[in-house]
């Protein structure tokens, strides 16, 4: 097994498309105090960290401000604000208090129960591929499984998947040529959260919304209110569908545009799948910035000297995972590659909620389909495979296989 992945010399250079274009208008020439600087699409200077050091450091520290940033005319990769309310958008202390009130449902240990309903989900998708004129795993199964397991999870019919699935495509993709579509699209959604919050007949008992409903009458979390209900339902309805949906796609397609890694995964899927998935997570960001900028609110010490209260900050998550004093050959898909903290799901008080979320379904939905179809191939040539370049969300938009 180790000599066969060893055998394997694959850069991400080498497959079509796949690789990210760096996320900002333009690097701006160099100034006396070392530090790299970058426009951001909102027309903003921002100081650019790439180091993994560096990188960890401004994620960790817990006093940079996304709040001010999330708003009209502030320093961001998006075309439009999101709700304050949504969880990443949030400062101390009602981070903390809205993360304490979400979070013990998104352990590794509170989703083990799910892998079975994301099993079920997933060959119920492929039987659908199965049957498909024109087989694409994109839309009979990447879109659908992690949409239908978000509803599942709140506690909902699954029949809403594929409206839902797109209304956050168009947010993620966020076009800035269609301002008025990403903000009807973000409307449709929210005000779908909304009424879950508000009338509790479509949703069971049991599911996410139940539970949070009726933590949120505790005395404990007073603060809680519905508009951060809302926010917080919001986040798990983005990221929980369309992050993984993204993911699925990238990793698959990477296999599949390069057939003999594809040949070695489906050799061994209970092995291989865990490690291309770690491989690809650490070379792909959901869409093209990955992390959003930052506020300092306080100096920051880094490896190039002190950034002052005020500076603006991307962490540029990409340029970290591929830092070659941490990753040996960093753009190889070295599924030998000993276990090393990538940041794709970036680090500290904002760390991705639903990383264990994702881990599970992209190992149990990947390792079906690598087990399903030994020897599935591409129907096209790499090259012409389609693909959304949104800015939170860059993914192929159709992948046409021929299962064998
Ligand atoms: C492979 C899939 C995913 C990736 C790569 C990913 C990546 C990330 C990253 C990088 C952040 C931090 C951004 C920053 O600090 O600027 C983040 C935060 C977040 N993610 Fe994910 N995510 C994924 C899946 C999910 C899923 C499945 C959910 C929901 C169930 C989710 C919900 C969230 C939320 C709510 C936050 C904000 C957390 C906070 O501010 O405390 N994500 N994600």
């Amino acid at each position: 097994m180790t000599l066969a992945a060893e055998s394997l010399r694959i850069s991400i250079a080498d497959i079509p498309n796949l690789d990210t274009p760096e996320p900002f208008v333009r690097r701006l020439p160099a100034e006396p105090d070392g530090f790299e600087r970058i426009e951001l699409p909102s027309g903003h200077t921002a100081v650019c960290l790439t180091s993994y050091a560096d990188v960890r450091t401004v994620l960790f520290d817990s006093t940079a401000s996304r709040e001010l940033c999330n708003v009209d005319g502030g320093p961001s990769f998006m075309p439009t604000t999101w709700a304050p309310e949504v969880l990443i958008n949030l400062d101390n202390p009602v981070h903390g208090l809205v993360r304490r009130f979400v979070a013990h449902e998104f352990s590794a240990h509170s989703l083990a129960g799910l892998a079975p309903t994301v099993e079920k989900l997933t060959i119920a998708a492929c039987e659908q591929l199965e049957r498909a004129a024109e087989p694409d795993l994109v839309r009979w199964v990447f879109r659908v499984v992690p949409a239908q397991t978000t509803l599942t999870l709140l506690g909902l019919p699954t029949d809403r998947a594929a409206w839902m699935n797109e209304q956050g495509r168009i947010v993620q993709y966020a076009d800035r040529d269609d301002i008025p579509g990403i903000e009807a699209a973000w409307l449709q959604l929210w005000d779908w959260v909304g009424s879950l919050i508000s009338d509790s007949s479509e949703h069971d008992d049991t599911g996410l919304l139940a539970v949070y409903k009726r933590r949120a009458a505790q005395p404990e979390y007073a603060d809680i209110d519905d508009s951060l209900l809302q926010g917080t339902v919001m986040g798990i309805v983005l990221g929980g569908d369309n992050n993984i949906a993204t993911m699925l796609t990238k990793t698959a397609y990477a296999a599949l545009a390069h057939p003999p890694l594809y040949r070695l995964v489906a050799s061994d899927p209970q092995s291989y799948v865990p490690k291309l998935v770690e491989e690809i997570l650490r070379l792909m960001p959901l869409g093209t910035p990955g992390t959003f900028p930052r506020l300092l609110l306080n100096p920051l010490e880094t490896s190039k000297g002190t950034l002052p209260v005020g500076t603006i900050v991307y962490p540029w998550v990409n340029a970290a995972n591929r830092d070659p004093s941490v990753f040996h050959e960093p753009l190889m898909i070295d599924l030998n590659r000993p276990p090393r903290k990538h940041l794709q799901y970036g680090y500290g008080m904002h760390r991705c909620m639903g990383s264990a979320l994702a881990q599970m379904e992209l190992i149990t939905v990947l390792t079906l389909v690598f087990t399903r179809y030994p020897d599935a191939a591409l129907a096209i040539e790499p090259s012409r495979v389609p693909w959304d370049f949104g800015v939170g969300l860059r993914r192929p938009s159709a992948l046409p296989v021929v299962l064998h």
